[in-house]
């Protein structure tokens, strides 16, 4: 069946990867993706579908409400996988406003648009996909996992924001009728990540001989998932998740950072042929960040019991693959540390 499918937030780390397995598993899809291009959009992530005669890009902002509707009067969609956010926490404590804006606000006028322009009269054929993060449930002590069941309990401002526009989609859901589903994921990594998150900022630091900042002690314990993984699991549950439930992904693969970032010391230093521990001596413990969450560990057995869905990658693997990527693109990360990728759009598309 042919459909038309809007996908916020797709020249990001996550969302570009989703782009391309939708654009190429789904050559009858018309894949609309719609991305204001801030500092973490880069149209470079999807120059090798870019062309495709089902892909279609518009640059826009889902903060502006006129912008929004004419989109959806001018595609029709069928369905939506929203993505756009600002979505990096240590940004969320310096401005939150930017998270509000972009994370509650965008969301709430890309919920208007759907639900005046789907006039929620034909139920089956529409589906609004909000991914979320696991955040949302705030911070685990030692023992226990986040359920989909877990309240919500969110510490920083981003996952404020993304709490908020989660509590908004199931509003829309059991006020209006919008046919929703929502996921909240854990820590994605591999490639296209904007080198401000801790593995690829590492992996470039160590590349350039510089220090890495561990905030406060490292004894922070988050679980990673490898983004095609993730990208395969809203494959799923956009097609086969039931309306109105919440999904949680996760890798199944919890790591202390410390022990994570040791772990990636090592594979760097025989990625790089240097001796053993040069890599390790560049760790530097620095401030912690303010408010930081201890713990997040996700039980994703709902996913994998009714959905078949499980992480493809033994975390070792991934990590090698996530390595390569960024040794292999060099020229990708030049680009993304100078700014130089933010012309792409205009020598491109202009
Ligand atoms: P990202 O920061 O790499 O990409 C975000 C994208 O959204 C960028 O392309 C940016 O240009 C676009 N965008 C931002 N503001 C916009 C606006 N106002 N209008 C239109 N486009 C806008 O983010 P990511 O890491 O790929 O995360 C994608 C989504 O997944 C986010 O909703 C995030 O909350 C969620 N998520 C991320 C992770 C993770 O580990 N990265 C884990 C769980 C959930
Ligand atoms: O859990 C899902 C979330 O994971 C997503 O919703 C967010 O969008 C995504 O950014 C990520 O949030 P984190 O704050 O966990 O990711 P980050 O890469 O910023 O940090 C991972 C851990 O490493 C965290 O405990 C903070 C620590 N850290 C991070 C950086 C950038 C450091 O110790 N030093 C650093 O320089």
């Amino acid at each position: 069946m042919s459909k038309t499918i809007l996908i916020t937030g797709g020249a990001g780390f996550i969302g570009s990867h989703v782009v391309r397995l939708f654009v190429n598993k789904y050559p009858n899809y018309t894949i609309v993706n719609l991305d204001k291009l801030t500092y973490a959009g880069n149209l470079q992530n999807l120059v090798d579908i870019e062309l495709k005669n089902n892909y279609v890009f518009e640059k826009g902002d889902i903060v502006d409400k006129k912008y929004i509707y004419n989109l959806f009067e001018k595609y029709k969609f069928d369905g939506v996988i929203h993505l756009a956010a600002e979505s990096h926490v240590d940004r969320s404590i310096t401005n939150p406003m930017d998270f509000i804006m972009t994370n509650v606000v965008g969301t709430v006028n890309l919920l208007n648009a759907a639900k005046e322009s789907w006039k929620l009269n034909n139920k089956k054929n529409h589906l609004f996909y909000h991914v979320s993060t696991d955040e949302v449930y705030g911070s685990l002590g030692e023992k226990g996992l986040f359920l989909e069941t877990t309240p919500y309990d969110p510490q920083s401002p981003y996952s404020s924001s993304k709490a908020s526009s989660d509590h908004f989609v199931r509003a829309y859901g059991n006020t209006y009728n919008l046919p929703f589903v929502i996921s909240n994921c854990s820590n994605n990594y591999g490639p296209n990540q904007f080198p401000e998150k801790l593995l690829p900022l590492f992996i470039n630091n160590i590349k350039k001989g510089i220090e890495l900042p561990v905030y406060g002690d490292g004894n922070f314990t988050r679980d990673w998932l490898y983004v095609k993984d993730h990208a395969i699991a809203i494959d799923k549950i956009f097609h086969h998740g039931n309306i109105g439930d919440t999904y949680n992904i996760g890798g199944f693969n919890e790591w202390k950072n410390i022990d994570l970032i040791k772990v990636l010391c090592k594979q760097m230093d025989i990625a790089l042929n240097k001796e053993q521990g040069s890599s390790a001596s560049l760790i530097t413990y620095v401030k912690d960040r303010p408010g930081h969450d201890k713990r997040y560990a996700i039980d994703a057995n709902k996913l994998k019991n009714e959905l078949g869905w499980e992480p493809s990658l033994q975390f070792e693997e991934g990590l090698a693959k996530t390595i390569a990527w960024y040794l292999e693109n060099q020229e990708w990360m030049d680009n993304v540390t100078s700014g130089e990728y933010q012309n792409y759009y205009k020598e491109q598309y202009s």
